[in-house]
């Protein structure tokens, strides 16, 4: 029996065929994010995996795409209903309520590293199981807090030193501000509907507002004269949103405003923001987020107000290396022991542990394999330098240290191998 992956899933690997997939670039990556995060004051939360399945339908919404066709969900052996988390804020806002973490302080900020599952139809950029750096900010209503999510994301692809990202952003309003743009809405779609694409034909009834975010060309010509959620706004709604746009402008982070980005969750209010990047084609969201000021208090938390965003680590990896932005190279060891014969097995094992100890990341051939093998080997480990240890060496104390990207080699004591290489790296 052959046993495969899973479809739309894959392994991360110390090399892979493709370099998105290398643990290497995951590891720089969560790096950037334990710092930046630690910075701007979020801490990390690490939630289970599963969750039970109510708490991901009350929260993103029974007629979202995720709860209606997306989940991972399966009873245990108790007959309990339980789901693999498809998304973030629903996990941090159940832990948060639980343990009444809103009598700590008034405002927690928290960070998480996460993989979700979402039984997706597979294709470039999307996969049963991906993986968010995600953020939450639990307890202002200041805009200030949304402009210092939004700054969060933006510096982060900054620091990854990616390029040509659109930052759109939008309002979308409270809840009584929602109803009345819906009943706006259906009003101006009703003599389009036959010409709507299938999807927003069935959505018309049961999600209208996500017509909005449809793709579909027939749809998007509809929609250019359809009315704006902006103008339905209440006039501290639209004077919120102005705030956040000129504080945005301030700290000099470019958007545009997209008055038809209403994201594929329900529970946002207000503030809802994306990122795109060109690179990525038809899937070219990299991140996106907003407010969700009623849900904390829906799921039965206090009334808390609240705003996150979660981006995609594979989707940025592919954009990444698609703009040849500097990335890390692969670790690889700085020196390779190649011992000849059974003392000098010994004596390079103990030199190694040494090594290691004195902080150097230091390989040790353990093949048996001739001479000529063995420098191949640790050429495909890309040791920066090769020492090879036999009797002669053993005798003398004295060794010839390659550096193999010169083929240059030096002779010195072994008791002097730890300062050569550093004084050489
Ligand atoms: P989301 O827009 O569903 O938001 O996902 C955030 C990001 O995760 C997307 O922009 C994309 O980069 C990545 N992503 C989503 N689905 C897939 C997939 N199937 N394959 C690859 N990448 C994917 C949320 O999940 C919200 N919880 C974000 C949030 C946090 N809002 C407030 N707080």
């Amino acid at each position: 029996m052959n046993y495969r992956i899973a479809k739309g899933v894959f392994d991360l690997l110390p090399t892979d065929e493709l370099a998105w997939r290398e643990s290497h670039l995951w590891h720089y990556l969560e790096k950037v994010i334990y710092e930046l995060a630690s910075q701007y004051g979020f801490r990390e939360i690490r939630t289970p995996l599963f969750e039970t399945t109510e708490l991901f339908r009350r929260s993103i919404g029974t007629t979202s795409d995720i709860v209606k066709k997306e989940m991972y969900t399966f009873e245990d052996r108790a007959g309990r209903s339980i789901t693999l988390r498809p998304e973030g804020t629903a996990p941090v806002l159940r832990a948060f309520i639980e343990k009444h973490l809103e009598q700590q302080a008034p405002i927690q900020k928290f960070f998480y590293i996460y993989p979700m599952f979402r039984y997706e139809r597979q294709q470039a950029g999307r996969y049963r199981q991906h993986h968010q750096f995600g953020v939450e900010a639990i307890g202002s209503s200041s805009p200030l807090q949304d402009v210092e999510v939004i700054h969060l994301l933006w510096t982060f692809y900054e620091r990854l030193g990616l390029k040509n990202l659109t930052l759109q952003l939008n309002s979308i309003g409270s809840k009584e501000s929602r109803l009345r743009y819906k009943e706006r809405l259906k009003a101006f779609l009703k003599p389009h509907i036959s010409s709507l694409s299938q999807e927003s034909q069935e959505r018309y009834e049961t999600n209208p507002f996500r017509i909005l975010d449809s793709k579909a060309e027939q749809d998007r010509t509809i929609l250019r004269e359809a009315p704006l959620i902006l103008d339905s706004l209440s006039e501290k709604e639209r004077e919120n949103f102005e705030q956040i746009c000129s504080l945005l402008e301030e700290a000099s982070i470019p958007f545009v405003r997209a008055p038809y980005l209403v994201r594929g969750l329900d529970y946002y209010t207000n503030t809802v923001f994306e990122v795109t990047s060109k690179q990525l084609g038809a899937q070219n969201s990299l991140g996106g987020g907003g407010r969700y000021d009623g849900l904390i208090h829906e799921l039965g938390g206090p009334d808390l107000p609240a705003i996150g965003f979660g981006t995609g680590l594979e989707r940025i990896l592919q954009t990444l290396l698609a703009q040849n932005a500097p990335l890390p190279p692969k670790p690889a060891p700085t020196l390779f022991f190649i011992p000849l014969g059974q003392p000098a097995e010994k004596k390079c094992f103990a030199l190694t542990c040494q090594l290691r100890q004195e902080g150097l990341d230091v390989e040790l051939d353990m093949t048996g394999k001739r001479l000529k093998a063995a420098m191949r080997y640790a050429d495909a480990t890309g040791a920066k330098f090769v020492a090879v240890i036999g009797e002669d060496e053993l005798e003398s104390g004295q060794l010839s240290l390659k550096e193999m990207a010169t083929g240059t080699t030096q002779t010195i004591s072994i008791e002097r191998l730890a300062d050569a290489i550093r004084t050489n790296t």
